[in-house]
C-alpha cells in the first residue's frame, strides 16, 4: 500500500508521519485492487469531524491515499476501488477529500467547497491604515511550550469556521515534532500566540531575500486577527509575508496601499460529496427563507434522488419527495454551494444548476454564510 501511495504522490512519507495518519482510519476504511500478488491501487478514507455553516459538526469520511500503480492506470482501478470504499462510509452523511487534480473526482459526486486564495505582502512598503487599532496582546514563544493553548484556540477556531476540521492528538502531536521534512526548505517553526489567536510560520530563504512562509494563522476575534498581523508585518528583516487563505480575507483592508497584498495563486481546498443528502442539508443554518426541489443526479455512484427542502428562520427540513423538481443539478454541484463559498448564479449561468433565475437568487440568498469558508488542514 504504501509503496503505491510514494510511487503515485512520487514521495516517500515518514514512518512516523504514515503511521499517524493510519491511525485516522476507521475498520474497513482501506480498499486495494490487485493483479494476482501485487498491490496496484490504494484508496482510504480518514475519520474526520467537519465544521458547517451554524457551527454543527458532521462526521466526515476524509478520502485520502488514492493512488493507483502508473502500470495500471485508465483500466476502471479507482472506479472500482471507489464504488467499494462509498459503500463502507453508511456511518458517514458526507465525504471529503483534496484532488492532487481537478477532474478526477467530479464524476463521483465530489464539488470543490473551500477555495485556497494565495496572498504575498510586501511587507517592507506595507503600513497599517491609521483608523486600524494596535490591539497588542501578541506573545513570541516556542509553540511547543504552549501547545495546551494553540489547541484551545485552533479548537474555537474551527468550530466557528465552516471547513474547519477536529484535529486529532495524532496530528497535533506531528505540529509540534516540527519534523525537517515537513519544512519544504525553510527554517524551524516560529509561533506568534495572542491569547484568541496564533500564527506559525517558516522563513524561507533565497537569492539573499528572506520570506514568511505562514502555516497556519488561527484568529477567533478580528483584534486577534489584526494584533497577529501586525506582528507578522514587523518582522523587519522579511521582505514578504506569504500566506494560504479563504478569498474574503480582510488584510488589504488593513493597509493604507491595498496593492502591496498580491493575489499569486487561487486553487481549490476541501472537496465535497453528501452521502445523507436530507441530514447535511439539514445540519447548516441558512441566510434566507426557500422552499425548493431538487432533483439531483450522481450517475457513477448512484447517490441522487428528488428532495424537497424547505427552510425557514435559518433551520431546514429536507426529505424525499414525488412532487416536481424546480432545481436539476449534480450532486457535485450540491456540494459546492454546502459551505458557501460558491454560489448557484455562476452554476445556473453555465448550465450546471437549471433553475428559473429567481430561484437561483433565493438559492444564493439562501446558503449565503456569515463567515468565509476555509478547509481546516490538508489530510
Ligand atoms: C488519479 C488516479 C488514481 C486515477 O486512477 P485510474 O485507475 O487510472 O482511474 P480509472 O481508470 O478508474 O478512471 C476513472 C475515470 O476517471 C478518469 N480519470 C482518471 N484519472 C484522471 C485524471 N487524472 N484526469 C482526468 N480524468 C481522469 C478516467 O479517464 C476514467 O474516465 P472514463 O470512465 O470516462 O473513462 C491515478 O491516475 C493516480 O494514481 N494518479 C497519481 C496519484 C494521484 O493523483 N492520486 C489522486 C490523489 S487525490
Amino acid at each position: 500500500m504504501a509503496l503505491i501511495a510514494a510511487t503515485g504522490f512520487g514521495v516517500w512519507t515518514q514512518q512516523e508521519t504514515a503511521e499517524a495518519w493510519r491511525s485516522l482510519i476507521p475498520a474497513g476504511g482501506a480498499v486495494v485492487a490487485c493483479d494476482g500478488p501485487d498491490v496496484v491501487g490504494v484508496a482510504v478514507f480518514l475519520d474526520l469531524e467537519l465544521t458547517v455553516p451554524g457551527g454543527a459538526v458532521l462526521p466526515m469520511a476524509g478520502v485520502s491515499w488514492v493512488a493507483v500503480a502508473p502500470t495500471h492506470r485508465r483500466r476502471g482501478a479507482l472506479s472500482g476501488m471507489f464504488a467499494e470504499l462509498h459503500r463502507r462510509m453508511d456511518r458517514y452523511p458526507i465525504a471529503g477529500l483534496e484532488a492532487s487534480e481537478a477532474e478526477i473526482y467530479g464524476r463521483f459526486g465530489y464539488g470543490p467547497a473551500t477555495i485556497w486564495q494565495r496572498l504575498s505582502v510586501d511587507r517592507v512598503a506595507a503600513r497599517f491604515h491609521p483608523g486600524v487599532p494596535d490591539p497588542g496582546g501578541v506573545r513570541v514563544v516556542r509553540a511547543a511550550e504552549h501547545r495546551g493553548q494553540i489547541e484551545d484556540v485552533y479548537e474555537r477556531w474551527r468550530l466557528q469556521t465552516p471547513g474547519g476540521l477536529h484535529t486529532p492528538q495524532v496530528l497535533w502531536d506531528e505540529v509540534f515534532a516540527d519534523r525537517e521534512s515537513h519544512r519544504d526548505g525553510g527554517s524551524a517553526q516560529f509561533c506568534l500566540l495572542h491569547a484568541d489567536g496564533f500564527a506559525m510560520y517558516r522563513v524561507h530563504s533565497a537569492d539573499k531575500k528572506d520570506r514568511v512562509e505562514v502555516s497556519k494563522l488561527a484568529a477567533v476575534t478580528p483584534h486577534a486577527y489584526i494584533a497577529l498581523w501586525r506582528a507578522l508585518l514587523g518582522l523587519d528583516l522579511m521582505a514578504t509575508v506569504d500566506i494560504d487563505t479563504h478569498p474574503d480575507n480582510t488584510l488589504p483592508y488593513l493597509l493604507t496601499d491595498p496593492r502591496l497584498v498580491r493575489h499569486p495563486g487561487r486553487q481549490d481546498g476541501l472537496w465535497l460529496r453528501m452521502l445523507d443528502i436530507p441530514a447535511v442539508l439539514q445540519a447548516r443554518s441558512y441566510a434566507a427563507d426557500l422552499s425548493v426541489v431538487l432533483e439531483v443526479s450522481d450517475d457513477i455512484l448512484g447517490g441522487g434522488g428528488r428532495f424537497a427542502l424547505q427552510v425557514r428562520d435559518g433551520r431546514a427540513r429536507c426529505a424525499p419527495t414525488d412532487a416536481e423538481a424546480d432545481v436539476h443539478l449534480d450532486l457535485s454541484v450540491l456540494g459546492s454551494l454546502y459551505l458557501g463559498a460558491h454560489r448557484a448564479s455562476p452554476f445556473a449561468a453555465a448550465h450546471r444548476l437549471r433553475c428559473s433565475a429567481e430561484r437561483a437568487r433565493q438559492l444564493d440568498a439562501a446558503f449565503a454564510t456569515d463567515g468565509p469558508a476555509e478547509l481546516g488542514y490538508g489530510f
